[in-house]
């Protein structure tokens, strides 16, 4: 691992807490900024940070990507080697409920954090990106190199309006860059608005699960570890330019066989509801991992069966 001093943008979040526990274990200092919005319950990402505040190496600034003087003067004093920026509105359906401030976070944030990191030499920029970019990919599995015309979301045109400026910094001021494109991440810590973890705690509470569509829409589910590991090798990669790599397993799961899979790992029988399609979900999302194989060196090694086990001794030590 390159640098010493990595500025982890929404560190206290799922993935950012996860890479923070790992950089630390690595012996690397560490700044986590985070504005602990409650775009799901805050206390959640307090738990997160909880866990790295005794370190020597952590420092917490409470803060917000929006404000650009505040990201100028933090990265002007800090001078970090590396930025892995992972603070962002999350989700799907929520930014059609707020594509402004989806927007004014996705887009105007990662603008906020290039300049800054343009200004003061980051060495560096790590994107978090999502499979979200290629909306209604007819082609599987999604390429990096397909072209992204078909976003159906708010928030997945504000990833693709913010992989294109991180590519300007690369072209323009020569910016090592590098965008990850991470497939529906699941695992302990998981964000609670999303499928795996919603359905968990619905099914361990005996309540009812909304299942939109047939069943068969299928995702890519990635185990956090190997987002992880994906980060950590992209840290290390030599990056000239903008470049771009899926993190994904390479193994689109069914949404009916994802049920039945909890179920298994749960021990735990779903009651069903079905509802029609929601407006800005794609039928299937399937990651082309070769690049990322060949050139970082990423191989997914949690398959779902095994990652949802670990997912539920997790969520069942919570109950
Ligand atoms: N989890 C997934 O399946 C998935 C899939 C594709 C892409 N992603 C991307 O990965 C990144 C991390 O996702 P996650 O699932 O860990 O989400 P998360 O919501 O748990 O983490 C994001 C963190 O960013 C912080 N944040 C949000 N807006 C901020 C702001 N304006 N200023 C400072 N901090 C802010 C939040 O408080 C949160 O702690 C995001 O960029 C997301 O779009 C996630």
């Amino acid at each position: 691992m390159s640098g010493d001093t990595y500025l982890v943008t929404g560190g206290a979040g799922f993935i950012g807490s996860h890479l923070v526990d790992r950089l630390l274990e690595a012996g690397r200092r560490v700044i986590c900024l985070d504005d602990f919005n409650d775009f799901y319950d805050p206390a959640l990402k307090r738990e997160h940070a909880a866990v790295h505040r005794g370190h020597g190496g952590y420092r917490l600034v409470e803060g917000d990507i929006r404000d650009r003087a505040l990201v100028e003067r933090l990265l002007r004093r800090e001078r970090p080697e590396v930025i892995v920026h992972l603070a962002a509105r999350a989700g799907v359906r929520p930014s059609l409920k707020e594509p402004r401030l989806y927007a004014e976070t996705n887009v105007t944030g990662t603008l906020n954090l290039l300049e800054a990191a343009r200004q003061a030499g980051t060495g560096k920029f790590i994107f978090g990106s999502s499979s979200s970019v290629y909306g209604v990919n007819r082609k599987v599995p999604f390429a990096e190199d397909d072209p992204l015309l078909h976003p159906v979301s708010p928030y997945a045109a504000t990833k693709i309006a913010g992989e294109a400026l991180c590519g300007s910094y690369a072209a323009v001021y020569g910016l090592p860059v590098i965008t990850l494109r991470f497939f529906t991440v699941y695992g302990p810590r998981q964000r609670p608005d999303l499928a795996i973890r919603h359905f968990a705690e619905a099914m361990l509470q005996g309540r009812e699960i909304t299942l939109f569509g047939d069943g068969g829409s299928a995702r890519d589910y990635t185990y956090i570890d190997d987002i992880v590991g994906g980060i950590l090798a992209a840290v290390d990669y030599p990056a000239r330019g903008h470049e771009i790599f899926n993190l994904g397993n390479a193994s689109p799961v069914e949404l009916r066989e994802l049920v039945r899979l909890l179920e298994e790992a749960l021990g735990v029988r779903a009651k069903i509801r079905r509802a029609p399609d929601q407006p800005g979900d794609v039928p299937v999302t399937y990651a082309a991992i070769e690049k990322a194989g060949r050139l970082l060196g990423y191989r997914p090694e949690t398959p779902l069966a095994e990652g949802l086990q670990k997912f539920a001794r997790w969520l069942a030590a919570r109950f």
